[in-house]
């Protein structure tokens, strides 16, 4: 049964994952290597439920109560008594399987690893850890409060009681849950970045601007937002990974990464995060 929850990672997706989490009843022990992170991510959740507070749909009582079960740390021990621990770290296999390792030597036997990965393989980063049979991949959207789908991901090894397991969390934390098999960027990833990878590929055969390329999606698709603001919000450098990924893992020139993703992330214009990408935020 699980009732304490890890999230390793305090960044975009690791708080949302968190916060969600924590509003389910979970108890919840957020961690990142550096203090600074974790503030920030402890900054961007509680910003999040002064906003709630203000629309109504959290009371200022339940955010005081939904707070006690979320603690930010970086002491790795902390996740000791955690029976499901979720990564939300940088998206490098070698660096995910050096935690999976590391957590497979602090965490008792029965807890359960799930990686939010968006592209990488489940079964190898499980094969770092003494329990393949307890990991999964959990995948979640962003902005992760507001999007209703997480894709499971079993690795070859993981067993039907991690999947149940799994599913029953989705469900609690207000999720729909959709078990994919693994293959590279599962389902929505498999669709949506080589979209707007087309969409910067447009852009550099100058076919329309960044806001046009964008307008036309919203009007003509009725998507909610444009693909390149889409790259903006995931982050140019996620969206170069995934593609990057992509392209060696299918070995099909169908994937290669558009220019302009490889031109921003060398200038260092990797969207929101750093105020700039394919538009401009500051
Ligand atoms: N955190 C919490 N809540 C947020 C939020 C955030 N970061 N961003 C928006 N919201 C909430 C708002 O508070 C608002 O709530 P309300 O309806 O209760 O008032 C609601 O979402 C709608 O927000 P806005 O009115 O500000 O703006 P929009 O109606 O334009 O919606 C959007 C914003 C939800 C981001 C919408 O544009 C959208 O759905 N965009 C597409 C997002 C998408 O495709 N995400 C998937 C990316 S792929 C991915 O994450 C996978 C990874 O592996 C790469």
């Amino acid at each position: 049964m699980i009732k304490k929850v890890g999230v390793v990672g305090a960044g975009t997706m690791g708080a949302g994952i968190a916060q969600v989490t924590a509003e389910a009843g979970y108890e919840v022990i957020l961690i990142d290597l550096e203090d600074k992170f974790v503030n920030r991510g402890m900054e961007n959740i509680l910003k999040n439920w002064s906003k709630a507070i203000k629309k109504g749909t959290l009371t200022a009582k339940e955010v005081d109560q939904i707070k006690v079960r979320l603690t930010g740390t970086t002491n790795y021990d902390n996740l000791n008594d955690c029976q499901l621990v979720i990564e939300a770290v940088v998206e490098k296999m070698s660096i995910k399987k050096e935690l999976f390792a590391k957590l497979d030597d602090i965490c008792p036997a029965e807890t359960l690893f799930a990686s939010n990965t968006s592209a990488l393989s489940i079964t190898e980063l499980a094969a770092a850890t003494k329990r393949p049979n307890q990991v999964i991949g959990v995948h979640f959207f962003n902005p992760v409060p507001v999007m209703k789908l997480v894709e499971l991901i079993p690795g070859a090894e993981t067993t039907a009681e991690t999947v149940t397991a799994m599913k029953e969390y989705c469900s609690a934390i207000g999720k729909e849950a959709i078990v994919v098999k693994e293959s590279p960027g599962f389902i929505v990833n498999r669709l949506l970045i080589p979209y707007i990878n087309e969409a910067a590929i447009i852009y550099d055969q100058g076919v329309a601007s960044p806001a046009e390329i964008d307008q036309a999606m919203k009007l003509g698709a009725n998507m909610p937002m444009g693909p390149l603001a889409l790259a903006d919000l995931i982050g140019i450098d996620v969206c170069l990974m995934i593609m990057e990924y992509f392209f060696d893992e299918m070995a099909d020139s169908k994937y290669r990464p558009a220019l302009a993703f490889k031109q921003k992330v060398r200038a260092g214009h990797l969207g929101r995060k750093t105020g700039k990408g394919f538009f401009d935020y500051n």
